[in-house]
């Protein structure tokens, strides 16, 4: 597995692959792997047939008061699992590689990405939408793979990349999550033992609405609802939003009737900011 520090080493291996006809697959992350990037690997490696994954935790994304620089760093672990996993490449720059001095560009998606984590984390994907476009400059793959966990970067990146005529297949991959429910997130790691049960009231609030929608249920306040008291009733959980919504626009609605819509949740347990969805 090839280790690239530089755009220039990540191109010059790029070139390579795809002089030998391979298919470049990326998996953008931010490093701290767990089951679910290495499930995303591995998915990549269906869809292409050199895959890169990225490692860079990139600080446009993170607002003033956020976790930038508690965000956990495992580059040595994440080497071993990126390999184990099968991964082609691991492109691991500095900031100052990515972002070199004077770099003032970045990307405004629209709508898509003004609701939900939107409102609460201002500037969030811009930084993601900016990031994501230049990884798929510096890689020019053919397909990237995205966790379905971050409902609405999923949304954002389809958008940019239509927008923006990005020659790249979006793949949304299933949430990978432990035995008790609960979505695999680096930030899980902030969590005591006694907040990793308490968080099971998330899925545990989506399992309930998604079995109203297979009931036949499509009123969005009955569905809502049904997660509310879920979450209500576990008080250490400081609900930000709790929303069904158009899984393309991410707009909140009525009714799920006639179109594909997701129960998306997020909530902050003690400091630690926790996302999770259902598609419904
Ligand atoms: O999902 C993430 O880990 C990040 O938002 C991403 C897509 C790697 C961009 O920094």
């Amino acid at each position: 597995m090839v280790v690239a520090k530089t755009i220039t080493e990540l191109r010059t291996a790029v070139k390579s692959a795809r002089q030998a006809g391979k298919a470049i697959g990326l998996v953008p992350t931010m490093g701290c792997l767990h089951a679910g990037h290495l499930s995303l690997i591995h998915r990549a490696k269906k869809e292409s047939s050199f895959v890169v994954v990225s490692i860079f935790v990139n600080p446009t994304q993170f607002g003033a008061n956020e976790d930038f620089s508690k965000y956990p760093r495992t580059l040595e672990e994440d080497l071993i699992g990126c390999e184990k996993a099968g991964a082609d490449l691991v492109f691991a720059p500095t900031i100052a590689e990515f972002y070199p001095a004077g770099a003032s560009t970045s990307i405004s998606v629209g709508s898509v990405a003004e609701k939900l984590c939107g409102a609460f984390r201002p500037g969030h994907f811009q930084g993601v939408a900016t990031v994501v476009a230049m990884l798929f400059n510096a890689v020019q793959c053919d397909v990237a793979v995205f966790g379905q966990k971050d409902l609405q970067q999923l949304s954002v990146i389809q958008q940019l990349t239509r927008d923006l005529c990005f020659p790249v297949r979006i793949i949304a991959h299933e949430t990978v999550r432990e035995p008790n429910g609960l979505a695999m997130s680096s930030r899980n790691r902030y969590l005591s033992a006694e907040q990793l049960t308490q968080a099971t009231a998330i899925p545990t609030a989506l399992a309930a609405a998604k079995a109203l929608a297979e009931a036949g249920i499509t009123e969005a306040t009955r569905l809502r609802e049904a997660a509310s008291i879920v979450l209500a009733g576990q008080p250490a959980l400081k609900l930000q939003y709790c929303e069904i919504v158009d899984l393309e626009t991410m707009a909140p609605v009525h009714s799920t009737a006639g179109r594909r819509c997701a129960l998306a949740i997020a909530c902050h347990l003690g400091t630690t900011r926790l996302i999770d969805n259902a598609i419904l």
